[in-house]
């Protein structure tokens, strides 16, 4: 796929922001940018902006930000080309055919007729639990107090005793082999093809946006495997698709219930939990932290209550930290999973279970105490060592001081003597992490801390303003060029966005489109031309703020020049401009 850059600039020119988002968002005028609830995480009160002079998209509250067309894949879930045809199809832009690679096309259609073939499947599936022959399906998923309305709303299904039922079924709709075999659902061999489900009753996978990737296919009662899956294809990616996100995304909790199964999300949401979602048996992958994370900041683990869910949770928890979710961890006895638990006890009761979750680093303690026995002083010495040893992951005082009083009080330590463990045992290892699990938590929040990094924010406060003011070009001449950019990625936008000024034509969601192919530099770039501005630059203090950003901005670069310097007469240069510097004199009248 390659459209040349004039295209893909004509259907962006062509498609204005506001009409595109409103379609799905909205939206609300406010000064010059309009406002609404971000569709990428669940927010309460809009900060989810659309600047018609920038021709993008920001949220202030998660971070999600771009032009029309990467609004089209976020929400869509869209490929390029998808969002493009879109976009250019709402303008009556013609697209070029031959520019997207024969083999590009065929992918593209591949995947719809795969999302296609599901589709029909889900239907027929559950076509047939609601007809005589599935009615033993329909009693099982009953049996287990599954109302119609949730086993419309899950799309639960039958695939029937048949050895080729589903098979003849897309067949005479005329799909082929080839085809049918990249779906999933078929054995195909030599001797003649076969359905993957017999006699299951069928759990449809969808992604975000409702459309379905796979399936997972229980038996009624005990034969093995219980559950068999869809495998991994063109369009089933497990380790980045969460069940039940599709309703999840949209419930107005601020946190979001994690657990391991079909059963388990389905009769949470019965039940009036629609935040659940499972990572359906397979580990939690540092991909689905990061889709969480589009959607909230906190997270329930409601795994079983087994050695197993015991081990998932432990898993879980350091990637979720990693990727800026707080977890805790919800006690399930003396039941083995949500859905038994709300079975006996009731949603009022899971509720309060929910409320008392455990802190994820608390619940670490615990686990780790079951491997020492208390009753033995030695062992309970190395205990004791074993959890100050772990508090010195938090590499703040103040915050690891909690932790130390919230342990010393459960485990009945005194708070003096643990406090004095941890802190000799901190001086002893110095300040670098232990272990692994150890160092993913700190470079965590080294990543953190880059974030919050002055010299980075003041590039991106300096960008913003100039695309906003594009007259304040003018104020910096001389003074500022690309290459006072630090970072190379700013540097190259920088660089972007000077050249645009020069050809009078700044266009911020233009120069995103370089960036399209790369999810994280396209989410920085994104970011660059939005930094938190909060008024306009009519007043006096923001005049004086702007001046600011302008000499750190040429400060840090001076300083990080003289830094690199190896000729004498380079150095003298720098410090002739650091001396500068000091007495220079923007007048912003
Ligand atoms: P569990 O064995 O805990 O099953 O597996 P469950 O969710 O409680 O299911 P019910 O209540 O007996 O119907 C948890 C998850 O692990 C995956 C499934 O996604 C299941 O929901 N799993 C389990 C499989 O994929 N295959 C299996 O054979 C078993
Ligand atoms: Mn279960």
């Amino acid at each position: 796929m390659f459209y040349p850059e004039e295209i893909v600039e004509e259907v962006r020119m062509k498609n204005d922001i506001v009409d595109v988002i409103s379609g799905y968002v909205k939206l609300q005028k406010k000064g010059s940018s309009y406002f609404g609830l971000c569709p990428f995480h669940n927010e309460k009160s809009p900060s989810f902006s659309v600047s018609p002079g920038k021709q993008m998209y920001y949220c202030f509250g998660c971070g999600a930000g771009g032009n029309a067309i990467t609004f089209l894949m976020e929400y869509e879930n869209y490929s390029f080309p998808e969002a493009l045809k879109v976009l250019a199809d709402r303008a009556g832009v013609e697209l070029p055919q031959e520019e997207m690679s024969r083999e590009a096309r065929a992918q593209a259609d591949l995947r719809s007729s795969l999302l296609e073939i599901n589709k029909g499947a889900a239907n027929y599936f559950y076509y047939q639990l609601k007809s005589p022959q599935g009615r033993l399906g329909y009693e099982y998923l009953r049996n287990r107090q599954l109302s119609d309305d949730t086993i419309r709303r899950f799309g639960l299904g039958y695939a029937n005793k048949t050895w080729d039922d589903l098979y003849r079924y897309l067949k005479n709709k005329g799909y082929g082999d080839q085809l049918l075999r990249e779906t999933g659902l078929f054995v195909i061999e030599e001797r003649g093809a076969r359905d993957k489900f017999n006699n299951r009753v069928m759990f449809p996978i969808m992604d975000v946006n409702n459309r379905v990737i796979g399936f997972g296919g229980r038996v009624m009662g005990d034969g093995m495997p219980k559950y068999l899956n869809s495998p991994e294809t063109r369009i089933f990616d497990k380790g980045r698709n969460l069940y039940g996100l599709n309703y999840a995304r949209t419930s107005r909790e601020k946190y979001m219930l994690i657990c391991e199964g079909y059963m388990d999300v389905i009769a949470m949401h019965q039940a009036g939990f629609t935040n659940a979602v499972a990572s359906l048996g397979t580990a939690f992958t540092v991909q689905h932290g990061a889709l969480i994370r589009r959607y909230t900041d906190q997270v329930v683990l409601t795994y079983d209550s087994d050695g197993a869910g015991i081990k998932a949770a432990l898993r879980a928890i350091p990637i979720l930290k990693e990727a800026g979710v707080s977890a805790r961890v919800l006690n399930m006895e003396p039941y083995k999973d949500p859905d038994e638990f709300i079975k006996n006890l009731g949603p009022e009761a899971f509720r309060e279970r929910i409320e008392k979750a455990k802190n994820s680093f608390l619940f670490e303690i615990d686990v780790l105490k079951r491997d020492y026995d208390l009753e033995d002083p030695e062992q309970k010495t190395r205990f004791y060592n074993a959890a100050a040893r772990k508090l010195l992951e938090f590499p703040e005082a103040l915050e690891r001081d909690n932790y130390i009083q919230a342990v010393a009080r459960e485990h009945y330590i005194n708070y003096q003597d643990l406090r004095q463990l941890v802190n000799s045992l901190g001086s002893r290892l110095g300040p670098l992490p232990q272990n692994k699990e150890e160092r993913s938590v700190s470079s965590y929040r080294d990543r953190k801390k880059e974030k919050e990094d002055g010299p980075k924010r003041s590039q991106r406060l300096l960008l913003t303003w100039l695309i906003e003011n594009p007259k304040l070009f003018e104020k910096i001449q001389g003074i500022i060029t690309p290459a006072d950019f630090g970072e190379e990625l700013y540097r190259q936008v920088a660089q972007m966005v000077f050249d645009n000024y020069k050809k009078g034509d700044l266009n911020p969601g233009g120069i995103l489109n370089y960036f399209i192919n790369d999810e994280e530099e396209y989410r920085t770039v994104a970011g660059l031309f939005h930094a938190g501005l909060k008024e306009s630059l009519s007043s006096e203090e923001q005049k004086k703020a702007f001046v600011e950003i302008v000499i750190k901005v040429k400060k840090n670069s001076l300083d990080e020049a003289s830094r690199r310097a190896t000729d004498i007469v380079e150095l003298q240069e720098i410090i002739r401009e650091q001396r500068a510097l000091k007495t220079l004199n923007i007048s912003m009248d």
